[in-house]
């Protein structure tokens, strides 16, 4: 099979639980040798469709294709798929070796050609040297790797991670995102990745699968995702997002905040209402003179790399990343280039993200809350 071909087919898969539909309509193609992700809020179905992969969940109606054939109701042993769970379930009365060997010894493969294949999954995860090591005794990292081995070692062509690193410190987890892409590199097999943290998503995919409620709201690369998101949603569950209520007045003409902008999105009826979206590190301050908007700064915050501050124009706050030093009440000019502005449909999210007023008052929440303690 080749590297762009599908492995993996989920057509019009919808499932109800109790009668609430938890995946609705899903339709969606996973290419062979790919590491795609599946990323959304908690209960959007991430794992519910990981599982209709692995065959522990039947579809209420639609099929799953492996290698353009249909699979459903085969069962998930039978299937050419290893789950690595979130919570790893390794065998805790078995040594590291062991739990390894499992899948093998379950296969009942050769002493010989068991071995060799141990110490290979052993090697690849850097584990060589801990095969008698009971798992009580490892780190979460070293048990996150012998559940790794154990779910390659049966060569399995899709290997589905349900949150593998979740449990993971900070640092840890970022060391561990490089090696699992190393592994899949290495390994030349499909990884089908949930994760509900974004920069995670982005860092380690070649294509990232939005979810909310049930549905596919966007599939794309990272800078797909990141760059032209599709809705309010994405825009705002990927990076963070000013989300304006627009009109296309032409083709590279939009209107927002009461002004004329041009931008390089056209294929819009005229005058049709749009959302619009302007990512903060796109926006630069400026003189007032010189602003294509003006504003007033109503909170700072410092993060080391840049300032994040809020602005306000016209009611609307707005977030902007800025590197210079800026003050509260400071007025200021705002400039954004066409290529900063990013033009949406209208869509079920419209209105419900992307106006950063609850931020600044939950800062100003927290302070009085501060204020009253002291
Ligand atoms: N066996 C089940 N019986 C009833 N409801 C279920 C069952 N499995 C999942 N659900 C419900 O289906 C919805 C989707 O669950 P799922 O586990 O797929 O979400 P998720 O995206 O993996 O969330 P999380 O990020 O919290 O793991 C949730 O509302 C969940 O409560
Ligand atoms: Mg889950």
């Amino acid at each position: 099979m080749r590297q762009n071909e599908n492995i993996v087919s989920l057509k019009n898969i919808s499932v109800a639980f109790d009668g609430e539909t938890v995946l609705d309509d899903i339709n969606l193609d996973i290419r062979n040798k790919e590491f795609i992700t599946l990323l959304g809020p908690s209960g959007c179905g991430k794992t519910t469709t990981l599982r209709i992969i692995a065959g522990f969940v039947e579809p209420d109606k639609g099929d799953v294709l492996f290698d353009d054939n249909k699979i459903n109701g085969v069962p998930a042993h039978k299937r050419q798929v290893n789950t690595i769970f979130q919570r790893y379930a390794l065998f805790p009365h078995l040594n590291v070796y062991e739990n390894v060997a499992f899948g093998l010894r379950v296969k009942k493969t050769p002493e010989k050609e068991l071995d060799l294949k141990v110490r290979e999954m052993l090697k690849l995860v850097n584990l060589t040297g801990l095969e008698k090591r009971k798992i009580d005794t490892l780190s979460g990292g070293q048990q996150q790797r012998v559940a790794i081995a154990r779910a390659i070692a049966n060569n399995p062509k899709v290997l589905l991670l349900d949150e593998p690193l979740a449990a993971l410190d900070l640092k840890l987890r970022k060391d561990m995102q490089t090696e699992l892409k190393k592994i899949q590199q290495q390994l030349g097999i499909t990884f089908i990745f949930v994760t509900h943290d974004q920069e995670e998503a982005l860092s380690m995919s070649d294509r990232v699968v939005v979810m909310d409620n049930g549905k596919i709201q966007q599939v794309g690369t990272p800078k797909d995702i990141y760059n032209e998101p599709k809705n309010a949603f994405v825009a705002d569950f990927i990076g963070e997002s000013n989300i304006l209520d627009g009109v296309m007045i032409d083709d590279r003409l939009a209107e927002f905040s009461g002004k004329k902008f041009e931008c390089l999105d056209s294929g819009f009826e005229k005058n049709e209402p749009v959302d619009v979206v302007v990512r903060p590190e796109d926006v630069d301050i400026v003189p007032l003179s010189k602003g294509m908007l003006e504003g007033v700064v109503t909170s700072i915050t410092f993060l080391g790399v840049h300032y994040e501050i809020i602005v306000d124009i016209g009611g609307f706050k707005w977030m902007i990343q800025t590197t210079d030093e800026q003050f509260v009440g400071d007025k200021v000019g705002l400039y954004i280039e066409p290529d900063a502005i990013h033009i949406m449909k209208k869509s079920e999210y419209s209105g419900k993200y992307g106006d950063y007023s609850s931020y600044s008052e939950e800062i100003d929440h927290l302070s009085d809350v501060e204020e009253d303690e002291n």
